[in-house]
């Protein structure tokens, strides 16, 4: 998103039923993975499918400026030549990488066990971001770091070759922080050890292993996940097709659930369990969803889902389910505001450092469009209502999901909402409007 054009409101509203057949973009975090691990193969990588978002391209401009060589060949379809485990060259200029923590994250992985230095750049929301959480491990290993205040970007680290490897437990539940680790483990000597005590999304592990890196994951103590990774691997070429995104996939499921009367069918959705809560925690309050034609692509299982209109009941949600449904709660809140009675959601610190303060902005919004709502430090207490009243403008806060949640509650509401700035959504879902149109909303100009 190009910090100098003006903001694009957007405001959507729904006059039936929504209905028809969609599929959603390919998976953002399989997405990024693709293209790292791509650039770290010797070979050819094919990948197709690829989500062609923001968050992506700007890890494509990464493993380019890093010496990989990243073609996209047609809508979707991506070639990578990689240099090999070890091979990452300086990059000549910062590395920017916009509205992406996952991006960041793990490329700094990268960077940590190469002997090389690089700088990391981002937009506003980016900049706000704690990176201190991969700066302490990538540490232990050997990198340096100079970093703005609060462990933030800009940031410069320098790695180390040969890096130390680790054995660390996470301190906060993290695919990022334990991705970047085992990213680090790759060009790493020895085994490098994640210790996890609550399972996060595992497509790195299944990637890696796809790869041909040696990775095992064991049981823990108290039921944690002990993730190991022998490094100074060497990475076979794979041809890759990514899944649809369970997390954009959660924005025409809930609005589906929500406008009386519709039925959609969402095809190829990723279903994998460390992602899949939402599906669950909405059929725990009455949605119609179901599951067909379930089978496997690419080393993920994947789903059409057909969801139908349903009536929604408040429930508890056990924070248990937080890491499988970590990006989906600012629609589950949408959800949770039309259902009937009180829904109680906890365990939610994680939405406080994401792309916005998630629980904050959520409220805000659902305030100011009539919905009676409760923050609590780690989550959100939202009181149902029939006839949401609506006719605010919420401000997105550079977040792609708030901006998609309050276009959602809008297709809903009596008085229309609009979201200040569309933009951020081209980070995630570059064709969101497009599709909720061709499902039948309607765009208010
Ligand atoms: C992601 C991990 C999650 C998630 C993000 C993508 C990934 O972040 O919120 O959208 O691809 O590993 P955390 O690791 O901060 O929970």
């Amino acid at each position: 998103m190009s910090s100098h054009s003006a903001p694009v409101p957007l405001t959507l509203a729904a006059d039936g039923p929504l209905a028809g057949s969609t599929a959603v973009p390919g998976d953002k975090s399989i997405s990024h993975r693709s293209l790292m691990l791509g650039a770290l193969a010797v070979g050819e990588t094919r990948v197709t499918g690829l989500l062609e978002g923001e968050d992506v391209l700007a890890t494509a401009a990464a493993m380019r400026a890093m010496g990989a060589d990243v073609v996209r060949e047609a809508a979707g379809s991506w070639s990578i030549h990689g240099v090999g485990v070890g091979g990452l060259l300086q990059p000549e200029t910062a590395l920017d990488m916009g509205n992406s923590g996952t991006s960041t994250r793990l490329l700094m992985g990268l960077v940590a066990s190469h002997p090389i230095t690089a700088t990391f750049i981002g937009d506003a929301s980016l900049s706000k971001r704690p990176m201190g959480r991969v700066i302490e491990p990538l540490g232990l290993m050997g990198a340096r770091f100079a970093a703005s205040p609060g462990g933030r970007l800009p940031l410069t680290m320098t790695g180390l070759c040969p890096a130390v490897p680790l054995e660390y437990r996470l301190p906060v539940a993290s695919a990022q922080v334990k991705s970047a680790i085992l990213l680090a483990g790759l060009n790493t000597p020895g085994e490098t050890t994640v210790i996890e005590p609550i399972a996060t999304r595992d497509h790195s592990e299944r990637m890696l292993a796809g790869f041909g890196a040696a990775i095992r994951v064991e049981p823990g103590d108290d039921g944690a996940r002990r993730i190991t990774i022998t490094g100074e691997a060497t990475l076979r070429p794979q041809t890759i097709t990514v899944p649809g995104d369970p997390s954009s996939a959660a924005f025409p499921l809930v609005a589906a659930l929500i406008v009386p009367g519709s039925a959609i069918t969402i095809a190829n959705v990723g279903i994998n369990p460390t992602r899949a809560g939402l599906i669950g925690v909405l059929q725990a309050m009455g949605a119609d969803i179901t599951l067909a034609n379930r089978r496997d692509v690419g080393g993920e299982p994947v789903a059409d889902l057909i969801v139908r209109a349903s009536a929604l009941t408040g429930i508890e949600v056990p924070p248990e389910v937080a890491p499988s449904m970590i990006d989906e709660y600012p629609i589950l809140f949408v959800a949770a505001a039309c259902a009937q009675g009180t829904t109680v959601m906890r365990g939610l610190d994680e939405l406080r450092v994401k792309e916005s303060d998630r629980i904050a902005v959520m409220a805000a919004g659902l305030t100011a469009c009539g919905v009676t709502v409760e923050e609590l430090p780690d989550g959100l207490i939202v009181h149902g209502r029939d006839a949401i009243p609506g006719g605010a403008t919420v401000a997105a806060h550079l977040d792609h999901r708030i901006a998609m949640s309050f276009a959602i509650l809008g297709l809903i509401t009596r008085a229309p909402v609009t979201i200040d700035d569309a933009r951020p959504i081209a980070t995630s879902f570059p064709n969101f409007v497009t599709m909720m149109l061709a499902l039948g909303a309607r765009q208010i100009p």
